[in-house]
């Protein structure tokens, strides 16, 4: 570097260092810290923007995942399942690769009633974590609290009737206030495997008389009624049933829950593809599985 250059740069250096001491540090960075927080905030409002065009949902809504955050959310459901990470890719890439599924909820999607308020388009985001659990865990009887039109509840009917192809079968109970959800599961095979319950959540979990393997949270995201649900449930779970909330970014009923009963929990937090949602998650609470069916 020729000297005058050189000289220069030291000098500059010296400068910044001199500012960055001073008063006027935050004035200085002001430039480069609003260049950072616009183009944050313009990828929202780009993403906003493409969304209230090409979009219809107006609540519960669907993304896929970032490649990163689908591995991410591999490594959350081996370790609350115990099973190596490879088998739980193998799992995600059944789900992805559904392609009756997505052809049965894109069909049932268009004839519906409610098909002016639903994407044609099939995005799963953390459900194909929940199809990964019930695919590692085998359970004989899953309860799903909140339906809506039922894309949950068709991922997890995916999940048992694949544990019933290699020998293990299972049941879900899905429960919901409304009397209209649950219409992707109405039909076809996937309603096979699907005992929809039009009730209150909480009062229909008291009067359960089937042992539980894998509950999900997913009804009145009320911190009363998330509450309730997990104490409700208590009575009927088996030894090493699995509990999970689509509430974990909101609250922090289910962690208090397993510390209170003696389970351990982790929570997985969902990095939604171009869209300006911020995402959900999975909390889990479970106790450390002394056997295997
Ligand atoms: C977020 S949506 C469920 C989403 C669904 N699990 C899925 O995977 O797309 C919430 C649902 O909970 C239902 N719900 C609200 N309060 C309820 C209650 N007290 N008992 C049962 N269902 C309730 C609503 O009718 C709504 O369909």
């Amino acid at each position: 570097m020729p000297v005058c250059a050189y000289a220069r740069a030291v000098t500059s250096s010296l400068i910044r260092r001199r500012i960055s001491r001073s008063r006027l540090a935050p004035l200085a960075a002001l430039p480069r810290r609003a260049a950072r927080v616009v183009r944050h905030d313009a990828e929202v409002i780009a993403a906003s923007a493409r969304w209230l065009v090409r979009s219809r949902e107006h609540h519960n809504f669907t993304y896929d995942l970032t490649a990163t955050n689908i591995d991410h959310l591999a490594w959350f459901v081996a370790a609350v399942c115990d099973t190596p990470v490879e088998a739980v890719r193998r799992y995600l890439g059944e789900i992805a690769g559904d392609e009756t599924l997505r052809e049965h909820i894109r069909a049932t999607t268009e004839a519906a009633a409610r098909r002016g308020l639903a994407d044609r388009e099939v995005r799963y985001g953390r459900r194909v974590g929940w199809y990964a659990l019930v695919r590692a865990l085998k359970p004989e009887h899953v309860v799903e609290s909140g339906v809506d039109k039922g894309l949950g509840t068709a991922v997890l009917a995916a999940a048992l009737l694949r544990n019933a192809e290699d020998g293990r079968p299972g049941r879900v109970t899905a429960i919901d206030i409304n009397p209209e959800a649950g219409y992707l599961v109405r039909a076809d095979v996937w309603s096979t495997v699907v005992d929809l319950v039009f009730a209150d959540s909480a009062a229909t979990l008291a009067s359960l008389d089937r042992p539980v393997d894998l509950f999900i949270h997913d009804s009145d995201h009320s911190v009363g009624h998330e509450r309730r649900e997990f104490t409700t449930i208590e009575h009927i779970l088996t030894p090493n049933a699995l509990l999970l909330s689509d509430n974990v970014t909101k609250t922090t009923v289910l962690s208090s829950y397993a510390e209170r009963t003696g389970r351990r929990f982790l929570a997985f937090t969902e990095r939604p593809v171009r869209h300006w949602y911020p995402g959900d998650g999975i909390g889990a609470a479970w106790r450390v599985r002394t056997d295997r069916r």
